[in-house]
């Protein structure tokens, strides 16, 4: 009746490090209604997202007792699950409301159905997975019947949730921005997560739900517009919204292999997104301000300066270029490390990308290969580090001027000390210049004053000159913006690979391609693959115990974060160990089903462990799509 059910990821673990602090929601929800008249556009837009509610409410609870059937009758397993289909469609029509005015509510009734750990307040215990694709996980089981009661309680709290969202939205004093936020919101949900599977792998239910996530807005815009567009940006609003259901609808009709998901972004999710945001300039509509990697000005995650390197900054950050050039010079001077002989860009080479094309960086003499105590670790790029939640591979960092820090003072790395190098350069003239020309001289005057040259600023300037290094202009930026031309066919296929059939993009969220959970972007995930100690000769699971060392859960063993594949064409070796030398390699890797799949003992692999079955041509297909993620514009030129 169905397609096969493929789960996106069948593992136990799921971990989230929130970067920073109470940035999750979107400044909306939850303020008492002020006692002025309310205007009867948004009343629409209220009544709609309540009716949302209701239908949602009312599918839950028709799940509630087709599950309470189940073991009735032959029929109770079908009848049951397409309740569950039912309840899901609810959920993606008024997914706009709940994740925009109720976060904790989407989340509750569409989270992963796998276990996570939440780190942002330190070692608090493990979050116990629920809503509906749990529901689903029990349904399409071994043994739903057995697991008929857990279907009746996550549909309960579903409800549960359903019932705190009203709340919130009744109470909440609507304004235009909002509208703007809501379908923003949404529709970026579902040209990164949504185009990926990433909460229903099923490709053609994917595609139903995707359909119903763009109607849901359609419905908003109806309520908020009234019967009669005003405007050509109203109807052209309408219209694309239209023309991308037709699309979703149409895909979901075809065979996997057939869905062209490119497509399905740049004739339909993306133009509907840019004809709200043109819409919202038209009429002055501003969206909340947020404290999102992902700009409001910008109207999709995809656009040219759609991120924000700046979001990840500690408050005392520098971004003015002479600070930024000083940072630059810096990150070249060997002084900064103990004994004189490295600098930054010893490792972090900038012709190679900013990587040194070693396995595992060099420590040291004297050291060995591991670094501080810590395993040695395959040398990432720094271009686009900055638009990382936590740095690292075990995402241990947030900020990076901690890294400079770390890096510095780190036995094997440098085996420096911020202080001796301050001391070096203050003696140095025209450094002693150059610092004073970014930061001024002594602030505070007198005898007292802060020295020119001071660890703090050396800090402060290499993270700066490291902030700077954003480049997202690659041949597939080009062509999601319109110039598909960019994009040959090859690597065209290579995407609809990575985002259906391979399921990569259930983990490498667009438009990075990282662990960093769209549409916010302040989330990173860390995975457990199993990668191997050696490729393709292995033995053993590699035994850095990754993200375990810095978090002491067992379900972190061997986990690391999943990491952005931007300019990964030229940052071979690959994995935190280098164990793969070429592009090939990984998606083989990635083909046999990971570490479990290769039977190797991983006892919390979050990929799953079955075998893509990719053919030769998806294979190199996905290579080409990956080779089209490059772009070292104005990053990696020395001055
Ligand atoms: C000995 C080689 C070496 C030197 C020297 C070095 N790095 Fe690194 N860098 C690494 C390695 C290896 C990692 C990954 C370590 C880990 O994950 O545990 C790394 C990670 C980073 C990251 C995090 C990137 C990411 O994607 O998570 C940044 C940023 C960085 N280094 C900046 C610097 C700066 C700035 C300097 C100079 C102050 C520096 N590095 C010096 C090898 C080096
Ligand atoms: C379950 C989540 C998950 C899935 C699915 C997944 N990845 Fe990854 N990917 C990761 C993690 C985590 C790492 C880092 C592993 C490590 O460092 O040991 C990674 C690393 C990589 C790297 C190496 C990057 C580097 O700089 O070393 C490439 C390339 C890559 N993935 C491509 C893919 C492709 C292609 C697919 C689909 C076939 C895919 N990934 C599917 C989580 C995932």
């Amino acid at each position: 009746m169905r397609g096969p059910h493929q789960r996106a990821r069948r593992g136990a673990a799921t971990v989230s490090v929130a970067a920073l602090v109470a940035v999750a929601t979107a400044g909306c929800a939850g303020r008492p209604a002020m006692p002025d008249v309310p205007d009867p556009a948004l009343e629409r837009v209220r009544t709609t997202a309540l009716a949302g509610l209701d239908t949602l409410e009312g599918r839950l609870a028709r799940l509630d007792s087709a599950a309470g059937r189940l073991a009735a009758d032959a029929e109770g397993l079908a009848a049951a699950q397409a309740a569950l289909i039912e309840a899901r469609l609810a959920y993606k029509r008024v997914e706009y409301a709940l994740e925009t005015f109720a976060p904790t509510a989407a989340r509750g009734l569409n989270g992963p159905p796998i276990p996570e750990v939440e780190e942002d307040e330190g070692d608090r215990p493990m979050r116990e997975p629920e809503g509906l694709q749990v529901a689903e996980e029990h349904l399409w089981g071994d043994d739903p019947v057995a697991d008929a009661e857990a279907v009746r309680r996550e549909a309960r709290i579903g409800a549960s949730y359903v019932a705190r969202a009203r709340q919130v939205i009744e109470a909440m004093r609507l304004t235009p921005s909002h509208v703007l936020d809501a379908a923003r919101t949404e529709l970026a949900i579902l040209m990164t997560l949504g185009l990926g599977g990433f909460d229903s792998p099923d490709p053609a239910r994917n595609q139903r739900e995707l359909a119903e996530g763009v109607r849901g807005v359609r419905a908003l815009f109806s309520a908020y517009l009234g019967e009669v567009p005003a405007t050509d940006a109203d109807t052209a609003v309408l219209r694309r919204l239209d023309a991308a259901v037709t699309l979703h609808e149409a895909a979901a009709r075809r065979p996997d292999a057939a869905m062209d998901r490119f497509a399905l972004l740049v004739h339909g999710l993306r133009p509907a997104a840019l004809a709200v945001a043109r819409w919202a300039g038209g009429r002055g509509i501003a969206p909340s301000p947020d404290l999102s990697l992902w700009r409001g000005r910008a109207a999709t995650p995809y656009e040219v300066d759609a991120l924000d390197p700046a979001a990840f900054a500690p408050p005392t950050a520098r971004a003015d270029t002479a600070v930024v050039t000083l940072g630059r010079a810096l990150f070249q001077d060997p002084r900064l490390s103990g004994d004189g002989t490295r600098s930054c860009a010893s490792c972090h080479v900038p012709e190679r990308a900013f990587t040194d094309g070693l396995a595992v960086a060099l420590g040291l003499p004297g050291r060995g290969r591991a670094a501080g105590g810590r395993p040695a670790r395959n040398t990432p790029t720094v271009i686009n580090a900055a638009l990382q939640p936590a740095q690292l591979h075990d995402s241990r960092l947030v900020y990076l001027e901690d890294q400079v820090t770390d890096v510095v003072h780190d036995a094997a790395e440098m085996r420096g000390s911020l202080e001796v190098a301050a001391a070096r350069l203050a003696a140095d003239a025209a450094m002693a210049g150059r610092f004073a020309r970014a930061f001024g001289r002594a602030a505070t005057g007198g005898a007292s004053a802060e020295p020119t040259v001071t660890g703090e600023r050396i800090r402060l300037a290499i993270a700066a000159y490291v902030r700077s290094l954003v480049a997202l202009d690659a041949p597939f930026d080009r062509a999601v913006r319109g110039d598909t031309a960019a994009l040959g066919a090859d690597a065209r296929e290579g995407f609809n690979v990575f985002m259906g059939k391979a399921r990569c993009g259930s983990c490498h969220f667009p438009p990075t391609f990282s662990g960093a959970v769209p549409p916010r972007y302040v989330r990173g995930e860390t995975e457990v693959l199993g990668v191997p100690d050696a490729w393709p000769r292995f033995r053993r699971v590699d035994a850095d115990s990754g993200r375990a060392r810095v978090a002491g859960n067992p379900l972190h063993l061997h986990g690391f974060r999943t990491p952005a594949l931007r300019n990964v064409a030229l940052t071979a070796p690959y994995m935190h160990n280098g164990a793969m030398r070429t592009l090939e390699e990984v998606v083989a890797f990635y083909d046999r089903g990971g570490g479990a799949g290769l039977g190797l003992a991983v006892p919390h692999q979050t990929l799953p462990a079955d075998r893509l079955r990719l053919t030769s041509g998806e294979s190199r297909a996905l290579v080409a799509f990956l080779t089209a993620l490059t772009d070292t514009a104005g990053t990696t030129a020395r001055r």
